[in-house]
């Protein structure tokens, strides 16, 4: 697979999901904008992928909330094109009905889902012109509910509808729009609910056995997955789960089995 030329943005990219994504679009070619609010987390990911030997990304340091003009005007000045928005920033949080903050919801939502409608429709004239495409970060939270997950269920359930609304209002302009809606990879996320270096190990081997495939996903499935939408495929309007099966059989752990 070849991405020799494409232009990307991927915000969110200063970490996890997104940066692995960056570092990989980059090794297939791509010329990426790396998007997020951390300048040295930004300037980490830019030098890695400037070591590899990919084109040299561009760093945006920006609040994806607050700046999403910005992203695009700096992005079409510095590479005159952009064939591929990646929608990785997101703010995650553990609340449910009983245990709510309005504070929390309205940043949840802002970051997850208004930010991301803002970022395409300003993204659309330079797509329009690339026919190009469009894949946000979801989450299986957005295909099921997770009770201790109010809030992000929510935003990650009104993202999927805006992909499916978005894939069929942009079909005529030759824009394709999915989503990959992974479930727990190994990312910096979950230092947002206490997980951290002393007790990572056994939050992931714990995560383990949620999943008919008996391990947690890694960054690697995610950017194989953004690497593949990304392309020319037959795709449009596709909620991609990344999942080790867990929407199939819902979490394993919970079921209860017949032993054979
Ligand atoms: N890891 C998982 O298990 C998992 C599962 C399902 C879905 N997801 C989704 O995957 C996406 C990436 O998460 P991750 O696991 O890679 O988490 P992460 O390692 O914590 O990365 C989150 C990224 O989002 C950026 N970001 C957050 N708010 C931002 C804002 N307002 N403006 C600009 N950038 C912002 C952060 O950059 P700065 O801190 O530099 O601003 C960082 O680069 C999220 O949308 C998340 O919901 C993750």
């Amino acid at each position: 697979m070849s991405l020799r030329g494409k232009v990307v943005i991927i915000t969110g990219s200063s970490s996890g999901i997104g940066a692995d994504a960056a570092r990989h679009l980059a090794k297939l070619g791509a010329k990426v904008s790396i998007v997020g609010r951390n300048e040295k987390r930004v300037s980490e990911v830019v030098d890695q992928i400037k070591k590899s030997g990919a084109p040299t990304p561009l760093p945006i340091v920006t609040d994806v909330t607050k700046d999403a003009q910005r992203i695009i005007d700096e992005t079409i000045e510095h590479f005159g094109r952009l064939d591929v928005l990646v929608n990785s920033a997101g703010a995650f949080g553990a609340d449910s009905v009983a245990y709510f903050d309005v504070e929390k919801f309205d940043s949840i939502l802002d970051t997850n889902v208004r930010s991301v409608i803002i970022l395409t429709n300003l993204a659309v004239p330079h797509l329009e012109k690339t026919k190009g495409n469009i894949i946000n970060v979801s989450s299986v939270c957005g295909l099921r509910p997770f009770d201790y997950m109010t809030s992000y269920c929510i935003s990650k359930a009104g993202l999927d509808q805006f992909t499916k609304c978005s894939a069929i209002a942009l079909a005529p302009k030759g824009i394709r729009v999915n989503s990959i809606n992974p479930a727990t990879i190994r990312t910096p996320i979950f230092e947002q609910i206490g997980i951290n270096e002393s007790n990572e190990n056994q939050f992931y081997e714990d995560r383990k056995h949620e999943f008919l495939v008996d391990r947690v996903g890694e960054v690697s499935d995610t950017s194989s997955a953004i690497a593949y939408l990304a392309s020319e495929t037959f795709l449009t309007g596709v909620l991609l789960p990344i999942d080790g099966g867990l929407t199939c059989a819902g979490i394993r752990s919970e079921l209860n089995r017949f032993t054979f």
